[in-house]
């Protein structure tokens, strides 16, 4: 249980859900874990449940990823690993796509992703890891996901140009592409408990394995690309979906 000995990680979104499963493998696995979320309450409980050190920032907000990266840099100095993982999930269908709804998800999951690199890039060591946490949702074209898909497709293809610059520096950059994970971002969505039911069957129906993961199955994944295992890949992309996007036409 050492693949991480050594290094520093930073997780965003590392209260809940695949952020926090992910913070607990890299623990075990020897990193030191700096995870960041939104919510100061959440942060300091799942800082204090993992053991590790907890930031408050707003990854929307470039001044709070600014104060975030002051902290780091003075406690802990250089990073090697960078989970950008903070995101929403805000459904709607196409003709009731409000400007706030917009906003709030592309400021979120692609404008806050972006400067979240963009602002940790001075502190990355040479040789770091950068893991982009997308969605299959970038090429599945899933009802009520127009806007989401386009914020997470656009994270794919911002991912392959970063690898390519960051490169020199032997930073390797990918992304991971989860299909329906198990986790507490469905319930925030606002939708009703039977709605929630009714599109949990809807998509385990439809997914081969006939499950959703568990977020612990993307921790392992991002470990992997975490570690020096993974140390001639970069701008790639891994569906993690139960098999999804194999998309067969017929499902027995
Ligand atoms: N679950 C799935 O089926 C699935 C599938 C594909 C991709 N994903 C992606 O996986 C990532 C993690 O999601 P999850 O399923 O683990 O959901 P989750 O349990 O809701 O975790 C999301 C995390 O991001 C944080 N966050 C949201 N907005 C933020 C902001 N503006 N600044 C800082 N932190 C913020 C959340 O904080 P709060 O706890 O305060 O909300 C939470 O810690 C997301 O990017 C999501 O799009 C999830």
């Amino acid at each position: 249980m050492s693949e991480l000995k050594g290094k520093i990680a930073v997780i965003t979104g590392g209260n809940s859900g695949i952020g926090y499963s992910t913070a607990k493998k890299f623990k075990e696995e020897g990193a030191t874990v700096i995870i960041i979320g939104r919510s100061k309450e959440k942060v300091n409980t799942a800082a204090t449940e993992l053991g590790v050190k907890g930031i408050v920032a707003d990854v929307s907000s470039l001044s709070a990823i600014d104060n975030a990266v002051n902290e780091i840099k003075s406690e802990f100095g250089n990073i090697d690993t960078l989970f950008v993982n903070a995101g929403v999930f805000i459904p709607a269908p196409v003709g009731q796509i409000t400007e706030d709804m917009f906003d709030n998800l592309t400021n979120i999951n692609f404008k806050g992703a972006v400067f979240t690199i963009e602002k940790f890039s001075p502190i990355l060591n040479d040789g770091a890891s950068i893991i982009n946490l997308s969605s299959i949702n970038a090429y599945t074209g899933m009802p009520n996901t127009a806007v989401y898909g386009a914020s997470k497709a656009a994270l794919n293809s911002y991912t392959r140009t970063a690898a390519t610059e960051l490169a020199p520096r032997k930073i390797r950059v990918n992304a991971v592409n989860p299909g329906p994970i198990a986790t507490p971002i469905f319930s925030k969505t606002g939708m009703s408990e039977e709605q929630l039911k009714g599109m949990g069957e809807a998509m385990q129906n439809r997914i081969p394995l006939k499950r959703y993961g568990q977020p612990e199955e993307i921790a392992e994944l991002v470990t992997f690309l975490a570690s020096d295992k993974a140390s001639f890949i970069t701008g790639s992309e891994y569906n993690i979906d139960g098999g999804v996007n194999i998309n067969p036409l017929l499902v027995g």
